[in-house]
């Protein structure tokens, strides 16, 4: 063969080995990529299951039996949702065992206030022994205790995961200021501790029993209590502050439910933006020498009236009287313990 002769093979072997070359690395590209391709898949599963883990603690849902939810069949004698689409809770609304398991997977901490100032802390023992027995039961729940007798305080045996912080406060001659220094006490402890550690708060009166299942069906971002007495009564029929001159006036016309003051909680950020809000109203009434007839109370009616909690708790949740009843409580869980208000109250 002449030289150009075996120029031009090796040319051509050049050529089909280039060509042969891109082919190949071509399929390595498409295999490569589709590799990529499943990989970002089985990612992205991986993400949206963890999400749904978090969100809804699918991890301890496989195996777990429970009613099948029906479409058509629930309680028909209450209503279960405002006209701002909020659940109200009642019993039969939701069930302890699938909601505790979906809210397990969260390790929550619930902070729950109390206060006992002067005789009120006759009340302490029954409200934390009836609270260890029923409300947030399994769940971590750091009670927060407002005393002016901190040595006062009997030892009550505290669960796993559940602890009791007792906090010396000042008192005053009269219980309308207590009420008062209340929202500041809950701002400031928000403020300045729960942050971290803390997802949820109730605040409630310590002049209380648990009688029944309080848990995590009643948290949200914004949680209201219907008041016991009045959820049956036309709302000029409510006790909201009627005067205008008042920062909580709602006129006759307007309110929607009348909440009780004994109960309200929700998010660390919710509860902190309403007790700073009714904090400085109940100031300016002060400087104004106006009391709002139900001081924080109307307070809290006229600040929900504004700002629509996002999830009601029916009269269950803050009942009469144990041994009341009516034909749509069908548990009590919380109540008021019946006492002679001329006895513990430092005024009339
Ligand atoms: C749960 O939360 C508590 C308090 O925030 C913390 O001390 C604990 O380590 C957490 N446990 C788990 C398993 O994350
Ligand atoms: C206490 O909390 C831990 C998680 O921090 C959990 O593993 C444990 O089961 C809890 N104990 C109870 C009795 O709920
Ligand atoms: C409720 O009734 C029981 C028994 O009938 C009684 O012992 C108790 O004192 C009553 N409670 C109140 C607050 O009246």
């Amino acid at each position: 063969m002449s030289i150009p002769g075996i120029m031009l093979l090796r040319q051509n072997f050049l050529i089909i080995l280039v060509f042969f070359g891109m082919v190949l690395s071509g399929l390595l590209y498409l295999n490569n990529n589709q590799n990529s391709c499943n990989q970002q898949k089985i990612e992205r599963v991986v993400i949206e299951l963890k999400w749904r883990q978090k969100t809804f603690g699918l991890r301890s849902l496989p195996g777990l039996l429970y009613n099948q939810p029906s479409v058509l069949v629930g309680r028909t004698d209450v209503a279960s949702v405002t006209p701002w689409s909020a659940p109200i809770i009642w019993e039969g609304t939701f069930d302890p065992i699938l909601i505790d398991s979906i809210y397990k997977q969260q390790n929550l901490t619930i902070a729950t206030t109390v206060f006992a100032l002067g005789k009120y802390t006759r009340f302490v023992k029954d409200f934390l022994e009836s609270a260890e027995q029923h409300y947030f039961v399994g769940f971590r729940v750091h009670y927060y205790l407002f005393t002016d007798q901190p040595e006062s305080v009997p030892e009550v045996k505290m669960g796993e995961n559940r602890s009791l912080t007792v906090r010396k406060v000042q008192s005053f001659k009269r219980w309308q200021d207590i009420s008062m220094s209340r929202m500041e006490q809950l701002e400031k402890l928000i403020e300045n501790e729960l942050a971290s550690e803390a997802d949820y708060i109730f605040c409630l009166d310590i002049d209380t029993k648990f009688y029944g299942r309080w848990g995590v069906e009643s948290l949200g971002r914004l949680v209201g209590v219907i008041h016991p007495w009045l959820f049956d009564a036309p709302r000029d029929r409510f006790t909201y502050e009627r005067r205008p001159e008042s920062q909580a006036y709602i006129p006759a016309d307007e309110g929607d439910y009348y909440y009780a003051g004994a109960a309200f909680g929700g998010s660390l950020e919710d509860v902190h933006h309403l007790t700073k809000t009714c904090r400085e109203k109940l100031h300016i009434d002060a400087a104004n020498s106006i009391e709002a007839v139900w001081q924080e109370e109307s307070h809290l009616n006229k600040y929900f009236l504004l700002n629509k909690p996002s999830k009601l708790l029916s009269p269950e949740y803050m009942w009469r009287d144990i041994n009341e009843s009516a034909a749509q409580i069908k548990v009590i869980r919380f109540s008021n313990v019946a006492k002679n208000y001329a006895e513990v109250r430092p005024n009339p």
